[in-house]
This record gives C-alpha cells, sequence and structure tokens, in this order.
C-alpha cells in the first residue's frame, strides 16, 4: 500500500506473562522467561518494519510490591538476560537505552543495565528504550528537578522552559510516542511514559505479552493505519 504508515515511537506494555503461564500450568516465572524471548523476536521484527523507537514497560517502580521470590527472578532475569543478549542486539544493529530510577535497584542489575547500554551505543537500526523501575510521574518530577537546578545554576532561565525543553531533559531524548500497545486485554495506561503518550494512538489486544508474534505487531500496524490522528485539530482532507 502506498501511503501505509509506519509509526516512529511505539510503546508496549508487557502484560500477561502470569497468566500466560497459568493457563499452561507453569510457573509464573516461565512466562516472564518466555516474555524475555518474545520480546526479542517482536523487537526484531518491529525495527524491520521502520519503526525507530520501541519503549517497552518491563518493571514499574510499583512491581517491587510483588512477592520476593517473583522480584528476585525478575531481577535475575535481567542480570543474566542483558549480559547473554548482548551479541544479538549488536548482529542486529539495536542501541538499547534504559529510561528508571536507579534506587533501589541492585548493584548487579544496574552494572547489567550499564553494560548492555554501554556495547550497543554505537548501534543504528532502532532504539530499544527498556523502562525498568520505571514510573511516568515519577519521570516528570525528575525532569522538573533536573530543570529546576539548571535554573538555579544559571545554566538557563525560567523563560527558557518549553515543551521541547522539557521533552529533551526527560530519561531520554525520545520522539513523541506514534502508537502505544497494552497485551493481555487489560484498558489502563499504568503510569508508563505519560508525557510521551500523550497523543498516542491505543491498542489493547487479548493476546498475553508471550503470543505477541509477528502477525499481532500487523494487526496493530493495521489499526494504526486505520486511525484518524487530528492532534486536536481538524483533519482537513476530511
Ligand atoms: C507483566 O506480566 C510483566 C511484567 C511485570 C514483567 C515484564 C517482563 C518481561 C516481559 C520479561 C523480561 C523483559 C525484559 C525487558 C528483560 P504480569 O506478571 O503482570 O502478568 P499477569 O498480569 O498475567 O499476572
Amino acid at each position: 500500500m502506498e501511503d501505509y504508515k509506519i509509526p516512529k515511537h511505539v510503546g508496549i506494555i508487557l502484560d500477561g506473562n502470569g497468566r500466560w503461564a497459568k493457563e499452561r500450568g507453569l510457573k509464573r516465572s516461565e512466562g516472564h522467561k518466555e516474555g524475555f524471548e518474545t520480546l526479542k523476536t517482536i523487537s526484531k521484527y518491529i525495527f524491520k518494519k521502520g519503526v525507530k523507537v520501541l519503549s517497552v514497560f518491563a518493571f514499574s517502580t510499583e512491581n517491587f510490591k510483588r512477592s520476593n521470590e517473583e522480584v528476585d527472578y525478575l531481577m535475575n532475569l535481567f542480570i543474566k538476560g542483558f549480559k547473554s543478549s548482548i551479541k544479538e542486539f549488536n548482529d542486529n544493529n539495536i542501541k538499547v537505552v534504559f529510561s528508571g530510577r536507579k534506587e533501589p535497584l541492585k548493584d548487579k542489575v544496574y552494572e547489567a543495565m550499564e553494560e548492555l547500554s554501554y556495547k550497543t551505543k554505537d548501534n543504528t537500526g532502532g532504539i530499544l528504550n527498556i523502562c525498568l523501575n520505571y514510573g511516568g510521574r515519577a519521570e516528570i518530577v525528575d525532569t522538573t528537578k533536573k530543570l529546576v537546578n539548571a535554573v538555579l545554576n544559571g545554566l538557563i532561565n525560567v523563560e527558557d522552559i518549553n515543551e521541547e525543553l522539557f521533552e529533551e531533559n526527560l530519561y531520554n531524548n525520545l520522539p513523541p510516542m506514534d502508537l502505544l500497545i497494552r497485551t493481555s486485554g487489560e484498558v489502563r495506561i499504568s503510569n508508563f511514559m505519560l508525557y510521551q503518550a500523550a497523543y498516542a494512538e491505543m491498542y489493547f489486544p487479548k493476546s498475553y505479552f508471550p503470543d505477541f508474534k509477528e502477525e499481532e505487531f500487523d494487526k496493530a500496524l493495521d489499526v494504526y493505519n486505520k486511525r484518524d490522528r487530528r492532534f486536536g485539530g481538524i483533519n482537513e482532507k476530511k
């Protein structure tokens, strides 16, 4: 199709790993493991389609409320998973960045994140932004503090603060989100990239994240292409 639109920035709230495992009589941890495999497969496909930035919600600040067993499992999955996938991301020219707060992540987790982002920093085939220990409100608060400090240190004037400058000073300087997908049928944004997703088209497929494969993303693109994006204005063509 000639004017088939490819979103520049896609966000995915990776939901339903636990239910995927439960339906198969497996432990929740098995669902997370499978989810990580799906993430690697689907991110390669999404960048091949021409998407420039993919943001994924891997762990929210609120997820620390889960059982110690589950939190420990996920943290170990991050450590092992990040280390073992450096080559795969490099082979596919994918640059990985992280969004979120450092505290209270354990050193080993933080080091694995630093290593993965450092070793993939020169890749140009797409940016995978992994939101880990992330909260959208926290990001807005942290950015506000950063800008207030810049004013107090005489680096900028209050009048310099506008939407563009705010966007540039978020955890990562990324373009606005065009398409936000949440798997598993839940219809909530759950504190994910509140600033970036202001005008994102939203799509809520029923599939659990481990089942979110290539065809599922193609369906999301079809839905996105049928949407009429007006950004608060009117569509002149109609
Ligand atoms: C939501 O499913 C998923 C998570 C809280 C963790 C997401 C993690 C992964 C996909 C694996 C690793 C990812 C990276 C980036 C290394 P849920 O547990 O809320 O599922 P449920 O709602 O069915 O219980």
